[in-house]
């Protein structure tokens, strides 16, 4: 490998975090100290997310994957609120405890959910557009921005109109220390690992809906991160699925 290569920022984050025989048990200590396991906003106004009405009986796992497609073209239709709950279960319900660990529909590396789901909310029957977070502890959806944020968003993912077209984006953070702060920088691995399961919940989700929906990873971070609120080094902008009725 040339030292060009190894010196490259994304080489160099590779072999840098690598685990090894010789050095498993001198790793750097984590740099960050491990973060609170859940967020929640206590005083944003609140709405349950209803658990019924999900007849997924024809659902068949195969039949998603071989369907599942990215989709780009949304109809102005809303989805229900079911729905929306659906989609949010299948990327973060819990589903089991173990100890203080609220297991989760994805896998999580060491139990410690590094990720927070928020939605904005743009075509949803019976809620009103904003930008809400998800708590996963209370299945609540918890009102942040009130108004549509599609357009603004879209901006942010480098103009890409689709997200505002879709019923709902689902945005998904990280926050880092609750998984730098066990295993140092190899968490960083471990964090964008977990987003990508969740995301993929969701999209199988959506296809199990009827829906559509496209995963979203090109964005300008900071301009994300204002929207989330949050500063993009305790906790930062990680991924994202626009989500809606295909046209
Ligand atoms: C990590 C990741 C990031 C992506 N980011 C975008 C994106 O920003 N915009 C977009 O239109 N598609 C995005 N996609 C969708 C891919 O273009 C799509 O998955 C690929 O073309 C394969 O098509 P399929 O999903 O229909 O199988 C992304 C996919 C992944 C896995």
């Amino acid at each position: 490998m040339t030292d060009d290569l190894r010196k490259a920022p994304g080489t160099a984050f590779l072999l840098q975090t690598r685990l090894d025989r010789d050095t498993i048990r001198s790793r750097t200590r984590p740099y960050y100290d491990p973060a609170e396991p859940f967020k929640s906003y206590p005083q944003a106004p609140k709405t349950a997310l209803p658990r019924t009405s999900w007849q997924l009986s024809e659902a068949r796992i195969m039949k998603l994957l071989q369907r599942r497609r990215s989709i780009r073209r949304f109809a102005a239709e809303k989805i229900s609120l079911e729905d929306l709950a659906f989609l949010l279960w299948a990327g973060q319900g819990v589903t089991a405890q173990a100890g203080s660990h609220l297991l989760r529909t994805a896998p999580s590396a060491g139990a410690l959910y590094p990720i927070e789901t928020y939605v904005s909310v743009q075509r949803v029957a019976s809620l009103a557009a904003g930008l809400y977070h998800f708590n996963v502890r209370t299945f609540e959806l918890e009102l942040l921005t009130k108004g549509c944020q599609g357009t603004r968003l879209a901006e942010a993912f480098l103009g890409q109109s689709f997200v505002d077209h879709a019923a709902v984006c689902l945005l998904w953070s990280a926050v880092i220390g609750r998984s730098v702060g066990k295993y140092g920088d190899r968490g960083m691995r471990y964090l964008l690992l977990d987003a990508a399961h969740i995301c993929q919940n969701a999209l199988l989700a959506a296809e199990a809906l009827g829906l559509g929906g496209c995963p979203v990873a090109a964005f300008y971070d900071q301009e994300i991160n204002q929207i989330l609120a949050i500063d993009g080094i305790e906790e930062t902008a990680i991924y994202g699925a626009a989500i809606g009725k295909k046209r």
